[in-house]
């Protein structure tokens, strides 16, 4: 066994033949497609192979390497350590067969697509601003795919290494079109790429849908979706879903939004189009700097206070959806342990 090291997706890597994954311990085995990786050539053929970022960073889809050799996409990849590499233990995410081989991992059904993954090509076909640095890019896929409100998918863009996550902010409808909202973050590449190179005709690879946090249809009850900064996109897609979903005709639907500043303030104008405003759909936003005098006349303070503040006990029979930065996934989270929300009513896919 070795362990084969190649830096980017490689221009001639599609063309690659594909692979034989097997599975230690069972009769269970995957084709892996040239320029593939082992994680979502997994989820294309229907194997709930443990996940949450796809990027490189949360560790989620670690396997051991049984038998044959993989490339390693990132070797710097945050979620990689030197203990996995001693183990020989890789990211999914990130490794390439370089021929037939044998790994060990542990599916677990809640990790299982709700549509297989696509690899396509989309065209930029429009583009407008949310905020002073949110702007929502509309793109038309090559082939019609599937997703869930709340999903998201990879984009491949010109001149960045390795795929960036952006959740859609749309329902599906007929599969061609996909929207997201992102934020240009200083300093960051993809954001940047995204930003700067990316104007309509532009095309780029895509590939999803993907995700956990997708729209429980069948729950029984009142949804709040609650989302900080770069987290708006999946929520309003999870608000644009539930509202026309008929299962959720009777339930109730609560949008709040954290915001540094007043010009952070975004998605109220979105949902005000939507059916069922201001009678079951309800936006508030609060802002976490404190505001000039007359500049906000909304709530200060943190997000996840809010819904605390809002809610309180009735949270535990919310069911609930967020995404936002880090750190206020992380306040949101402790609030809902501390107010004992049944686990199995949160959801959320981590943003890195
Ligand atoms: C599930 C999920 C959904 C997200 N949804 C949204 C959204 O809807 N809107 C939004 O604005 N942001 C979203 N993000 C954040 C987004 O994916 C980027 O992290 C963010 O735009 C910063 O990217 P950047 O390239 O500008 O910054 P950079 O600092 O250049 O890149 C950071 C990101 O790129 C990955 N990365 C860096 N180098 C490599 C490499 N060589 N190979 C592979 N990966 C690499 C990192 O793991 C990290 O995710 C989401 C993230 C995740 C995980
Ligand atoms: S899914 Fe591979 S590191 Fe997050």
């Amino acid at each position: 066994m070795r362990l084969v090291q190649e830096h980017g997706e490689g221009a001639t890597a599609a063309d690659a033949p594909s692979h034989t994954v097997r599975i230690a311990g069972g009769e269970q085995r995957f084709s892996c497609a040239g320029g593939d990786v082992l994680l979502r050539a997994a989820h294309r053929a229907g194997l709930a192979f443990p996940y949450e970022c796809n990027v490189g960073s949360c560790g989620n889809c670690k396997f051991e390497l049984v038998e044959g050799e993989v490339a390693m996409l990132w070797p710097e990849a945050p979620g990689w350590t030197d203990k996995d590499r001693q183990r020989r233990r890789y990211l999914a995410c990130q490794s390439r067969p370089v021929g037939d081989c044998t790994i060990k991992v542990r599916f677990d059904a809640r990790y299982a697509s709700q549509h297989r993954p696509l690899r396509t090509q989309a065209v930029l076909a429009a583009r407008r601003p949310v905020t002073h640095d949110i702007e929502e890019f509309q793109f038309v896929l090559d082939e019609a795919q599937a997703f869930e409100p709340g999903q998201y998918a990879l984009l491949q863009l010109p001149g960045v290494e390795g795929p960036r996550a952006y959740s859609m902010s749309n329902t599906a409808g007929d599969g061609r079109v996909w929207e997201f909202q992102v934020r240009r973050v200083p300093g960051g590449r993809g954001s940047a790429a995204l930003f700067d190179q990316v104007a309509p005709g532009t095309r780029v690879g895509i590939d999803g849908p993907y995700g956990m946090a997708w729209l429980r249809r069948d729950a029984p009850r009142d949804i709040l979706c609650i989302a900080g900064g770069s987290g708006l996109a999946p929520m309003v897609s999870i608000v644009r879903g539930a509202s026309t979903e008929p299962a959720l005709a009777q339930r109730r639907i609560h949008f709040l939004y954290g915001a540094r500043t007043p010009a952070d303030v975004a998605g109220k104008d979105l949902l005000q189009a939507l059916p069922g405003w201001g009678t079951r759909i309800h936006y508030e936003a609060a802002v976490s700097t404190p505001p000039a005098a007359g500049e906000w006349t909304g709530p200060v303070g943190f997000v996840h206070d809010l819904a605390g503040e809002r809610f309180g006990e009735r949270l535990a029979d919310m069911e609930i959806y967020f995404a936002g930065p880090p750190a206020m996934a992380a306040a949101v989270q402790q609030m809902l342990l501390a107010r004992k929300v049944p686990l199995g009513q949160v959801h959320f896919d981590q943003f890195y």
